[in-house]
């Protein structure tokens, strides 16, 4: 039986427009939405997003990010053995992301699913992939985060459409003798479903209530940072780490200030946290991989270090990855 799963390529995709908060605080200004890159620059951090261009959806972003990792891993698609796309904005009802992206990187017969955590789904589908692998369900896994929120945005509401971007991010993960994945810890509370939801649904041929992103904000962020210590400290406790032991922190990319409490609960200082939500905005499910592969193309995350990747999300979701790279 293998005894570990381990990230061997990293991948990631933006689409190529790039909105400022100068050019969003204009375009909103013209339906009389008043915004600043001050307000949004001091509350969150965010400096730029990327917007999808009208038709291009989560598998596309996806399948680029995927042949990036691919290319890096040095592994030809057709020896994937399993595909997870972790994403709250599938192309369509069904079939699933994953399915339409297998097909797009001319995979055939392995099993492809999506799977809906929000925020924490890159998390989600991480932790089950390393435990697949593990169980020698699979050797060879993509694991991908892909999200066109900008779908799902009310551009009228500006206390959420200045948060949120598209993009996607993906890592090759294979079974190995090494490590690897050292522990996982994975949460929810469906008590708390109302704080952030899209809260419509298809019926009948119709879009039944709301089909755009619902949040408090500042509930959100309450919940947000005290979740994201006990994941992080459930997780180094699973493997006898301690939270020096942490090379690097890479946290879902939602505001640089729940990054600052985290890091601060976990007495870690920010030149050892990845950040990119100041590009990228919240992509929620790509979150996390995308700094990931930022962190490791630009030279930053180097081979054997330790990182904690961690997400929290709607539903409410959190969880924890420690893993040695
Ligand atoms: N531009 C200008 N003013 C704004 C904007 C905007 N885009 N949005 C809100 N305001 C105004 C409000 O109307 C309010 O005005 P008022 O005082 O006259 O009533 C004022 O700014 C303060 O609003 P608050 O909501 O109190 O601002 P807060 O400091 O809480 O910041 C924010 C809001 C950024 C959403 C914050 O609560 C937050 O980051 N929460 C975490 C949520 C999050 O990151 N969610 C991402 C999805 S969840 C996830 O990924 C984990």
């Amino acid at each position: 039986m293998t005894k570990y799963s381990r990230i061997t390529g990293t991948g990631s995709y933006l689409p190529p427009r790039r909105v400022t908060n100068a050019d969003l605080a204009a375009e909103l200004a013209a339906q009389g939405v008043e915004t600043s890159d001050q307000w949004i620059v001091e509350r969150t951090g965010i400096r730029a997003r990327h917007f999808a261009a009208p038709g291009v959806t989560a598998s596309d972003l996806g399948a680029q990010a995927a042949r990036h990792a691919l290319e890096a891993a040095q592994v030809r698609p057709q020896d994937i053995d399993l595909i997870i796309v972790a994403t709250s904005t599938p192309d369509m009802v069904f079939p699933s992301a994953a399915c339409i992206l297998q097909h797009k990187l001319g995979i055939v017969g392995c099993p492809a699913f999506d799977l809906q955590a929000v925020c924490s789904g890159f998390i989600y589908a991480l932790a089950i992939a390393d435990s697949m692998i593990k169980t020698g369900a699979a050797s060879k896994a993509l694991v991908i985060g892909s999200e066109v929120f900008s779908r799902i945005l009310d551009f009228k509401d500006r206390t959420t459409c200045v948060l949120f971007g598209d993009g996607a991010g993906a890592v090759v993960l294979e079974a190995s003798d090494t490590p690897g994945i050292l522990a996982s810890d994975l949460h929810a509370d469906g008590s708390h479903v109302g704080i952030l939801c899209v809260p419509g649904t298809v019926s009948g041929g119709k879009v039944l209530g709301d089909p755009l992103l619902k949040m408090d904000g500042q509930a959100v962020f309450k919940l947000a940072v005290g979740v994201l210590e006990d994941a992080a400290r459930a997780a180094l406790d699973k493997a006898g780490r301690t939270a020096a032991d942490i090379d690097w922190l890479i946290p879902h990319q939602a505001n640089i200030r729940i990054m600052q409490s985290t890091a601060k609960r976990l007495k870690l200082p920010m030149d050892k946290v990845i950040v990119t939500v100041d590009q990228h905005g919240n992509t929620s499910a790509a979150s996390i991989p995308l700094a990931l592969d930022a962190a490791v193309r630009s030279g930053k995350i180097a081979r054997g270090e330790t990182l904690m990747l961690e997400g929290v999300g709607g539903g409410f979701t959190w969880g924890a990855v420690l893993l040695d790279f």
